[in-house]
């Protein structure tokens, strides 16, 4: 874990979940995208309930066609109760043992990625999410789906911050439809199987997590700039750098998903993410000069090919139903974060983006 994660991390997150981890007492979770960045945080935080927390351990099954997992996905250690099988979520999964959660996070979730592989991005969305959603029907398990803040588009001004009501503004033909378009279907097979069958389906609508873990070959922005630092060279700002969003902090963001998975209202879907700062891009290489141990310079410059232009103009979660209905509260500061992301990124990535 060292290399990948924080153990203070995985400390910090265990500790903040130790009475709503209790429902996962014996309980078979199945878990896709188990070697992505998020993936591999629930694969260390089960474990590590299962050590300090759990009478009887949770059992986890992660799957994982590794298309875009890299070396860090495939470097994990194995973990007592936790198994992984290579495997293709788009094709259907035989399983004959017990099942209580299923948590869809199969995506190609970085636009760099899902301009590469866009067949790829909307099938695991799409008859991805409805293999896993029959395999969950057919078991009686509760079901989470890992949708996206991309599926709000380019918002109009006066729904920022965006609630969960907000439809967005989305583009069926653009550069990024792929990704937010099947991120969108995947919401609406929840809606059917929910409602059709009674399915207890629940979808995160994650909002820029970021943190030690995340690729060095990820291309989203925080490892793209990280490297760059590493490597000595001028942060690129892609576009006009006014383009806002907002980050979360991964152990933030894995408290807020699990408090979704194990105490979410069936059928609703939850923004989780930190609602402040919302900073333009130009802003946040401003803080991470603040925060760096190294001088930092950017550079604005137009999207390179492979990357999707067409950007949102502006990103920033309205978090009040998971705070009102989970508890859900961020309790890490932009700058803290970015402290311990850079200072990770400083001993793993090799500046050879
Ligand atoms: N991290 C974020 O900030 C963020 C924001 C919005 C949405 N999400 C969503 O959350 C989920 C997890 O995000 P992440 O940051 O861990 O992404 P990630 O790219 O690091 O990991 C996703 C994993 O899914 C795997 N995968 C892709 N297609 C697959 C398929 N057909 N079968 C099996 N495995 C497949 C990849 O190999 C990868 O290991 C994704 O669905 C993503 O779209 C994440």
């Amino acid at each position: 874990m060292a290399d990948f994660m924080l153990k203070s991390d995985i400390e910090e997150i265990t500790q903040r979940l130790a009475v709503p981890a209790q429902k996962l007492a014996g309980k078979t979770v199945l878990l896709t995208g188990g070697r992505g960045f998020l993936g591999r945080y629930f694969m260390e935080i089960f474990a590590r309930l299962n050590e300090t927390v759990l009478d009887q351990p949770v059992k986890v099954v992660a799957l994982d066609n590794l298309i875009t997992a890299g070396k860090e996905g495939a470097e994990i250690p194995e973990l007592e109760n936790v198994s992984f099988v290579n495997h293709d979520v788009i094709q259907p999964f035989e399983w004959d043992g017990p099942l209580d959660y299923v948590i869809h996070a199969a995506g190609i979730a970085s636009p760099y990625y899902y301009r590469a592989y866009p067949l790829e991005t909307l099938e695991v969305a799409i008859t991805g999410t409805r293999r896993m959603l029959e395999l969950a029907d057919a078991h009686g398990a509760r079901f989470t789906f890992f949708s996206s803040s991309e599926i709000y588009g380019d918002p109009d001004p006066k729904h920022v911050p965006m609630a969960e009501s907000y439809r967005g503004n989305v583009s069926c033909q653009g550069p990024r439809a792929c990704y937010d378009e099947s991120k969108r279907v995947g919401e609406t097979l929840c809606h059917i199987f929910h409602t059709m069958n009674g399915t207890k389906t629940n979808t995160i609508r994650p909002f820029n997590v970021f943190g030690p873990g995340m690729q060095e070959t990820d291309y989203r922005v925080l490892p793209n700039f990280a490297s760059r630092i590493k490597a000595g060279q001028p942060l690129n700002v892609y576009g006009t750098g006014d383009q806002t969003r907002t980050f979360c902090y991964i152990t933030d963001a894995m408290v807020g998903f699990l408090l979704v998975i194990l105490k979410g209202v069936p059928g609703e879907a939850y923004n989780i993410g930190n609602p402040t700062p919302e900073i333009s891009m130009v802003e946040l290489v401003e803080r991470i000069g603040k925060v760096s141990s190294r001088a930092v310079e950017h550079n604005i410059v137009e999207y390179p090919d492979s990357y999707p232009a067409d950007e949102p103009n502006r990103r920033a979660p309205d978090i009040r139903k998971a705070k009102l209905q989970l508890e859900f509260k961020p309790e890490v500061g932009l700058d803290a974060g970015l402290k311990r992301f850079l200072d990770w990124s400083e001993t793993v990535y090799t500046g050879e983006q």
